[in-house]
């Protein structure tokens, strides 16, 4: 029998290791092999990489770029080349939380046109760039929580305006937000800014978001509201609100 591709397999005693490698050789066999100490899964159609806590110092090359989904989490990448992602036109959700990301270089995410989900919480950006986020023209959910976020620049959003639901930017050290851009996010739901340094929000800037429900303002440094309607309907009349002394 001529040797087949387990035959170094088959020296192995136990079964479960020889299930792990025939799993392993499955994975590997459409594509690229997955990368030292990531867990690659290819349940057609949807190939995901997982590669948390595997000690990264930077994203791996040999990443099949049909993946679907790829989770980089908890590692030590520390920035984000323009290579790093290119022609992943499949990928739905990239996560690269709780790295020390410093750098995005810029179109480093402008292969990703099939992306709905990008987590880059927990990090280390001090700014968002207009040519940055470029290309992510389906983008719904952008995590940016917890980085040192002093300045967002005007086209930073431009690429997703129109798609995004879900845009959190708390535990950063924004003072301002680019206020235009936000207003023009028609399908915005959740708008979480919590924990920041901003001071004032444009007036008007609620007027087109008809489907917000969730804006958490929380610590931070306003004074007061602007007069926008989206303020007078949750303060209007309605169930009278809770006192402290009864
Ligand atoms: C991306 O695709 C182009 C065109 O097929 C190719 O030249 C390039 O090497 C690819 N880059 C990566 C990182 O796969």
């Amino acid at each position: 029998m001529a040797p087949g591709p387990f035959s170094s397999a088959l020296l192995l005693p136990p079964p479960a290791a020889l299930s792990f490698l025939l799993l392993l050789w499955a994975g590997a066999s459409h594509g690229q092999p997955c990368p030292g100490r990531c867990i690659c899964q290819n349940v057609a159609p949807t190939l995901t990489m997982l590669c948390a806590k595997t000690g990264l110092l930077f994203v791996p090359p040999a990443i099949d770029r049909r993946v679907v989904e790829l989770r980089l989490t908890d590692n030590f990448i520390a920035a984000v080349r323009r290579r790093d992602f290119a022609n992943m036109t499949s990928l739905v959700h990239l996560t690269l939380s709780r790295n020390t990301i410093g750098q995005v270089a810029a179109g480093a995410f402008a292969d990703l046109r099939a992306l709905r989900a990008l987590h880059l919480d927990s990090n280390r950006l001090a700014e968002v760039r207009g040519d940055q986020l470029r290309g992510l023209g389906n983008l719904r959910h952008l995590i940016l929580g917890n980085n040192q976020i002093r300045r967002v620049e005007s086209a930073a959003f431009d690429a997703f305006l129109s798609t995004v639901e879900d845009l959190d930017l708390s535990y950063n050290n924004l003072e301002a937000l680019p206020w235009e851009a936000v207003g023009q996010m028609v399908n915005l739901n959740t708008l979480t800014l919590d924990h920041n340094l901003i001071d004032h929000i444009a007036e008007g800037t609620f007027v087109q978001l008809h489907k917000l429900v969730r804006l958490d303002m929380t610590s931070n440094r306003l004074h007061k509201l602007p007069p926008d309607g989206l303020f007078l309907r949750s303060q209007g009349p309605g169930p009278s609100r809770p006192r402290h002394s009864r």
